[in-house]
């Protein structure tokens, strides 16, 4: 596929991410992004460099639970962003800006992305202000030590959560 010309479509973005899992934040920046675009397709990233609660599939698999009627595409990839998306019909990615914490790591992603594939755009879409500190790290760390996530994630996310903690002994700050 690596090399192949692919016709692109401007009204397709990719919003790509580790997903792990999926909360409010993103759901609030991908009906954002569906503002915008026609289709976006959700890329989950397989082997990150910090180790996942959920595998691809179990965060997949929530992904398409909490976005059914949406027109959403989900994927998972490998890699270098900067190949998947050489590969895909749309040039255009999204990222959230939260708090100001976020935007050295994304300027400095953004800029080697476009080094790395010239045709790559980065769009920036900001959280709605509940969503300014909320991450899927945030999540994991409450949820592992008995707090309440519903406010923060869908309610099938928050039940996985539980569940999984449940099964790796870990909801007690254990892990
Ligand atoms: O949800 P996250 O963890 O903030 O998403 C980060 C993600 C997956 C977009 C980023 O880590 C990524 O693109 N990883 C793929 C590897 C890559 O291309 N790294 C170089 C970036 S300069």
């Amino acid at each position: 596929m690596q090399g192949q010309s692919v016709e692109k479509n401007a009204r397709t973005a990719i919003y790509p991410g580790s997903f792990d899992p999926i909360t409010n934040g993103h759901l609030d920046i991908l009906s954002r992004a569906l503002k915008i675009f026609d289709k976006i397709i959700i890329a989950v990233l397989r082997n990150g460099s910090k180790e996942p609660l959920f595998s691809v599939e179990e965060r997949m698999s929530m992904i398409k639970q909490v976005t059914s009627g949406m027109n959403v595409v989900i994927e998972s990839f490998d890699g270098l962003l900067a190949d998947y998306v050489r590969q895909k019909e749309t040039n255009i990615i999204i990222r959230s800006l939260r708090a100001t914490s976020d935007f050295d790591y994304e300027f400095q992603m953004a800029v080697m992305n476009s080094q790395m594939n010239r045709e790559m755009e980065s769009i920036f879409l900001m959280t709605g202000k509940e969503y300014f500190f909320l991450s899927s790290s945030v999540v994991k760390e409450i949820a592992s030590r008995g707090g309440d996530v519903s406010w923060l994630v869908p309610p099938v996310v928050a039940e996985k959560l539980k569940a999984k903690l449940r099964s790796s002994g870990s909801n007690n700050g254990e892990e």
